[in-house]
C-alpha cells in the first residue's frame, strides 16, 4: 500500500507527520522522502548524519541493474528504533524531474510485506510528482488552520480528487489538519476543502523537533500526544487498504 502525503502551500508538517505516522503504522512501513523540491529528511530528521549513498536517487540507478527489494536493502536506512526505515529524497532542485515516478510509483504501492508512506512535500502540478501521487492508495492533503493555508489547500484539494479518481467524500483522498483551532477548527477546514477529515496533528513542538530536526527524544516520547495521535490516524489510514486500482 502506498500513501502520499502532500501540502499545498506553507510548510504545515507534512515531512514531521510523515514520519510520525509511519512510526506508528500497524505493519512494517518504510518512510519515502519524494519531495520534489529536495528531502528534507537527511539534514531534518537524520541531523545531517546520513550515509552519502542512501536514499532515491541511487535507488533509482540500482533499479537499473536490480529488482526493487534488493535496491532498497542498499539504500534504505534505519537510523533509530524509535523510526520507520526510510529512504532519503532527492539532493538538487530540479533532480525530480529526473525520476520515473510513473514506474516507481507501483513498485512503491505493492512491496512485498511493507507499506510505503511518502511524503510528497508541497504539491506543484508540474514538478514531475503527480504519477506518482496517481498511483497512492490514499492520499493525504495536510495543512494548517490559518485563512491563509485553508484557502490555498481548497484549492488543490480537487486536483488530487481528479489525480486518484476519488469521489467526494471517498476516504481514499482525506484532510489531515495540523494543529487546527488557529482559528478554523478541523471540520470547518474540512468543510470548505469538502475533504473527508481524517484527523488533527496536536501543536507539539517538543515530539515535531525529534522528526524535523533530529532532537533526541525524550523518555516519555512513545507516549506523547503527536505519536499517539500518529498511532490512531495510522490505524486508520492502513485499515484502507491497497486500492486495486490497476497499475
Ligand atoms: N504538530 C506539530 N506541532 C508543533 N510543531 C510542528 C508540528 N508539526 C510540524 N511542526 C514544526 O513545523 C515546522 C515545519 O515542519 P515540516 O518540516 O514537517 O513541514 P513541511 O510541511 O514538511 O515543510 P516543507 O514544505 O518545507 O517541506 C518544523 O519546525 C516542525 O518541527
Ligand atoms: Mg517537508
Amino acid at each position: 500500500m502506498l500513501v502520499g502525503l502532500v501540502s499545498a502551500k506553507g510548510s504545515p508538517g507534512v515531512t514531521t507527520s510523515a514520519l510520525a505516522l509511519a512510526s506508528q503504522w500497524p505493519r512494517t512501513a518504510l518512510l519515502v522522502d519524494a519531495d520534489p523540491f529536495g528531502g528534507d529528511v537527511r539534514a531534518g530528521f537524520g541531523g545531517g548524519d546520513w550515509p552519502p549513498a542512501a536514499g532515491l536517487a541511487e535507488l533509482i540507478v540500482d533499479l537499473r541493474s536490480t529488482t526493487l527489494e534488493q535496491a532498497l536493502y542498499r539504500r534504505v536506512h534505519h537510523l533509530a528504533p524509535y523510526a520507520p526505515p526510510v529512504l532519503a529524497g532527492l539532493g538538487c532542485v530540479g533532480q525530480s524531474a529526473s525520476i520515473p515516478w510513473s514506474r516507481l510509483g507501483p513498485l512503491l504501492a505493492r512491496i512485498d510485506g511493507a507499506d510505503v508512506v511518502a511524503d510528497c512535500g508541497r504539491f506543484a502540478a508540474a514538478d514531475g510528482v503527480m504519477p506518482l501521487l496517481r498511483t497512492c492508495d490514499a492520499l493525504v492533503l495536510v495543512t494548517a488552520s490559518s485563512l491563509r493555508a485553508v484557502r490555498s489547500a481548497a484549492r488543490i484539494a480537487p486536483l488530487l480528487q481528479e489525480a486518484t479518481g476519488a469521489e467526494a467524500g471517498d476516504p481514499r483522498v482525506s484532510l489531515l489538519v495540523v494543529v487546527a483551532d488557529e482559528p478554523y477548527s478541523a471540520a470547518e477546514i474540512a468543510d470548505g476543502c469538502r475533504l473527508p477529515l481524517l484527523g488533527e496533528m496536536p501543536k507539539d513542538a517538543i515530539a515535531a523537533a525529534v522528526w524535523s530536526d533530529g532532537a533526541r527524544p525524550g523518555r516519555s516520547f512513545a507516549r506523547c500526544a503527536m505519536q499517539r495521535t500518529a498511532r490512531q490516524i495510522a490505524e486508520k489510514l492502513a485499515s484502507l487498504g491497497p486500492s486495486g486500482r490497476p497499475i
